[in-house]
Protein backbone atom coordinates (compact mmCIF):
# COMPACT_ATOMS: atom_id res chain seq x y z
CA UNK A 1 0.00 0.00 0.00
CA UNK A 2 1.75 3.20 -0.78
CA UNK A 3 1.89 5.88 2.06
CA UNK A 4 -0.79 8.61 1.57
CA UNK A 5 0.39 12.09 1.24
CA UNK A 6 -2.48 13.39 3.22
CA UNK A 7 -2.61 11.25 6.08
CA UNK A 8 -1.49 8.76 8.55
CA UNK A 9 -3.59 5.86 10.16
CA UNK A 10 -3.02 5.61 14.25
CA UNK A 11 -5.10 4.89 17.29
CA UNK A 12 -8.09 7.10 17.44
CA UNK A 13 -10.47 8.07 19.97
CA UNK A 14 -13.66 7.43 18.07
CA UNK A 15 -12.95 3.64 17.28
CA UNK A 16 -9.87 1.58 16.64
CA UNK A 17 -7.89 2.79 14.50
CA UNK A 18 -8.39 6.14 12.58
CA UNK A 19 -7.21 8.33 9.52
CA UNK A 20 -5.36 11.70 11.00
CA UNK A 21 -3.66 14.84 8.95
CA UNK A 22 0.21 14.83 9.11
CA UNK A 23 -0.22 18.36 6.71
CA UNK A 24 -2.96 20.78 6.60
CA UNK A 25 -5.76 19.33 3.54
CA UNK A 26 -7.53 22.78 2.53
CA UNK A 27 -11.47 22.50 2.03
CA UNK A 28 -11.84 20.81 -2.03
CA UNK A 29 -9.40 18.61 -1.32
CA UNK A 30 -9.82 15.14 -2.90
CA UNK A 31 -7.88 12.94 -0.59
CA UNK A 32 -8.06 9.33 -1.33
CA UNK A 33 -10.25 7.25 -3.27
CA UNK A 34 -12.56 4.44 -1.23
CA UNK A 35 -11.09 1.70 -3.17
CA UNK A 36 -11.87 -2.60 -2.73
CA UNK A 37 -13.77 -5.41 -4.00
CA UNK A 38 -16.99 -4.53 -6.00
CA UNK A 39 -19.63 -7.00 -4.75
CA UNK A 40 -23.29 -7.19 -5.13
CA UNK A 41 -25.45 -7.05 -1.59
CA UNK A 42 -25.85 -10.60 -1.72
CA UNK A 43 -22.02 -11.23 -1.32
CA UNK A 44 -21.45 -8.39 0.70
CA UNK A 45 -24.53 -10.19 3.28
CA UNK A 46 -22.92 -13.62 2.85
CA UNK A 47 -19.65 -12.13 3.97
CA UNK A 48 -20.88 -10.03 6.89
CA UNK A 49 -24.08 -11.01 8.75
CA UNK A 50 -24.96 -7.90 10.93
CA UNK A 51 -27.36 -9.64 12.56
CA UNK A 52 -24.61 -12.02 14.93
CA UNK A 53 -21.61 -9.66 14.82
CA UNK A 54 -20.68 -9.16 18.00
CA UNK A 55 -19.83 -5.46 17.52
CA UNK A 56 -20.69 -4.65 13.89
CA UNK A 57 -17.84 -3.69 12.38
CA UNK A 58 -17.58 -3.58 8.23
CA UNK A 59 -15.03 -1.95 5.56
CA UNK A 60 -17.85 -2.12 3.10
CA UNK A 61 -19.38 1.41 1.09
CA UNK A 62 -22.88 0.93 -0.71
CA UNK A 63 -22.06 2.30 -4.11
CA UNK A 64 -25.37 1.88 -5.33
CA UNK A 65 -28.55 -0.46 -5.39
CA UNK A 66 -26.13 -3.21 -6.94
CA UNK A 67 -22.47 -2.68 -5.93
CA UNK A 68 -21.32 -2.75 -2.53
CA UNK A 69 -17.84 -1.53 -2.22
CA UNK A 70 -16.05 -3.78 0.17
CA UNK A 71 -12.39 -2.08 1.57
CA UNK A 72 -11.03 -5.02 3.26
CA UNK A 73 -10.33 -6.75 -0.12
CA UNK A 74 -8.00 -5.11 -2.35
CA UNK A 75 -8.39 -2.03 -0.54
CA UNK A 76 -6.54 1.20 0.50
CA UNK A 77 -6.03 3.16 3.66
CA UNK A 78 -9.46 4.92 2.92
CA UNK A 79 -10.81 1.87 5.13
CA UNK A 80 -9.85 3.16 8.34
CA UNK A 81 -11.90 6.73 7.68
CA UNK A 82 -13.86 6.55 10.78
CA UNK A 83 -17.74 8.19 10.92
CA UNK A 84 -18.35 11.54 12.39
CA UNK A 85 -22.11 13.52 12.61
CA UNK A 86 -20.25 16.86 12.53
CA UNK A 87 -17.73 15.47 9.44
CA UNK A 88 -14.60 17.68 7.99
CA UNK A 89 -14.74 15.20 5.01
CA UNK A 90 -17.49 13.81 2.53
CA UNK A 91 -17.69 10.83 0.30
CA UNK A 92 -18.08 11.94 -3.76
CA UNK A 93 -19.39 9.25 -6.44
CA UNK A 94 -17.91 10.40 -9.87
CA UNK A 95 -18.22 7.77 -12.48
CA UNK A 96 -19.02 4.80 -10.21
CA UNK A 97 -16.03 5.85 -8.07
CA UNK A 98 -15.58 7.12 -4.64
CA UNK A 99 -13.50 9.96 -3.32
CA UNK A 100 -13.12 11.19 -0.12
CA UNK A 101 -12.95 14.98 -0.10
CA UNK A 102 -12.61 17.55 2.34
CA UNK A 103 -15.51 19.52 3.30
CA UNK A 104 -13.34 21.87 5.17
CA UNK A 105 -9.77 22.94 5.56
CA UNK A 106 -8.11 20.43 8.14
CA UNK A 107 -5.33 21.31 10.39
CA UNK A 108 -2.31 19.09 11.09
CA UNK A 109 -3.38 15.60 13.56
CA UNK A 110 -7.26 16.12 13.32
CA UNK A 111 -8.58 13.13 12.18
CA UNK A 112 -10.84 12.87 8.91
CA UNK A 113 -14.25 11.83 9.46
CA UNK A 114 -17.01 11.30 6.90
CA UNK A 115 -20.86 10.63 7.62
CA UNK A 116 -21.26 6.92 6.98
CA UNK A 117 -25.31 7.53 6.75
CA UNK A 118 -25.48 3.62 6.76
CA UNK A 119 -28.97 2.60 5.15
CA UNK A 120 -31.71 2.43 7.58
CA UNK A 121 -34.37 0.03 6.79
CA UNK A 122 -38.02 2.39 6.64
CA UNK A 123 -38.92 1.05 10.42
CA UNK A 124 -35.73 1.24 11.76
CA UNK A 125 -36.49 0.68 15.57
CA UNK A 126 -34.58 1.51 18.59
CA UNK A 127 -32.94 -2.08 18.33
CA UNK A 128 -31.03 -1.23 15.17
CA UNK A 129 -30.07 2.20 16.61
CA UNK A 130 -28.50 0.06 19.07
CA UNK A 131 -26.45 -1.42 16.76
CA UNK A 132 -24.86 0.45 15.03
CA UNK A 133 -23.83 3.34 17.86
CA UNK A 134 -21.89 6.18 17.17
CA UNK A 135 -19.00 7.64 19.53
CA UNK A 136 -18.01 11.05 16.86
CA UNK A 137 -18.21 12.64 20.36
CA UNK A 138 -19.72 15.91 18.30
CA UNK A 139 -22.16 17.66 20.02
CA UNK A 140 -24.26 16.92 17.11
CA UNK A 141 -23.96 13.34 17.19
CA UNK A 142 -27.05 11.38 16.48
CA UNK A 143 -26.20 8.87 18.48
CA UNK A 144 -26.02 6.47 15.69
CA UNK A 145 -24.19 5.91 12.73
CA UNK A 146 -27.70 5.11 10.81
CA UNK A 147 -28.25 7.48 8.19
CA UNK A 148 -30.67 10.53 9.68
CA UNK A 149 -33.88 9.65 7.36
CA UNK A 150 -34.09 7.71 4.75
CA UNK A 151 -31.05 8.84 2.54
CA UNK A 152 -28.20 6.15 1.99
CA UNK A 153 -24.41 7.58 1.47
CA UNK A 154 -24.31 6.73 -2.00
CA UNK A 155 -27.93 8.46 -3.03
CA UNK A 156 -26.72 11.41 -0.60
CA UNK A 157 -23.41 11.48 -2.43
CA UNK A 158 -25.30 11.44 -6.02
CA UNK A 159 -27.52 14.40 -4.70
CA UNK A 160 -24.25 16.43 -4.10
CA UNK A 161 -22.73 15.10 -7.10
CA UNK A 162 -25.70 16.71 -9.13
CA UNK A 163 -25.66 19.96 -7.04
CA UNK A 164 -22.18 20.24 -7.80
CA UNK A 165 -23.28 19.88 -11.49
CA UNK A 166 -25.70 22.83 -11.30
CA UNK A 167 -28.21 19.99 -11.89
CA UNK A 168 -29.58 20.44 -8.35
CA UNK A 169 -33.25 19.36 -8.24
C1 LIG B 1 -14.51 1.53 7.72
S1 LIG B 1 -14.22 1.01 9.40
C2 LIG B 1 -13.34 2.38 10.09
C3 LIG B 1 -12.01 1.99 10.73
C4 LIG B 1 -12.11 1.34 12.08
N1 LIG B 1 -12.00 2.36 13.15
C5 LIG B 1 -11.04 0.30 12.26
O1 LIG B 1 -10.13 0.42 13.09
O2 LIG B 1 -11.07 -0.71 11.52
C6 LIG B 1 -15.88 1.14 9.93
C7 LIG B 1 -16.14 0.61 11.30
O3 LIG B 1 -15.49 1.44 12.28
C8 LIG B 1 -16.34 1.66 13.40
N2 LIG B 1 -16.67 3.09 13.47
C9 LIG B 1 -16.38 4.05 12.56
N3 LIG B 1 -16.84 5.26 12.96
C10 LIG B 1 -17.44 5.05 14.15
C11 LIG B 1 -18.14 5.92 15.04
N4 LIG B 1 -18.30 7.21 14.82
N5 LIG B 1 -18.64 5.38 16.18
C12 LIG B 1 -18.49 4.05 16.44
N6 LIG B 1 -17.86 3.19 15.62
C13 LIG B 1 -17.34 3.67 14.50
C14 LIG B 1 -17.60 0.79 13.16
O4 LIG B 1 -17.37 -0.44 13.79
C15 LIG B 1 -17.61 0.62 11.66
O5 LIG B 1 -18.23 -0.56 11.25
ZN1 LIG C 1 -21.94 10.77 16.01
Amino acid sequence: MSKNPYFEIRRSRIQGRGAFATRKIRKGTRIIEYAGERITHEESDRRYDDETMQRHHTFLFTLNSKTVVDGAANGNASRFINHSCDPNCEAVIEDRRIWIEALRTIQPGGELAYDYQYEREDDADEKEEARYPCRCGSVKCRGSILAPRRRTRAVAAEARARRRAGQAR
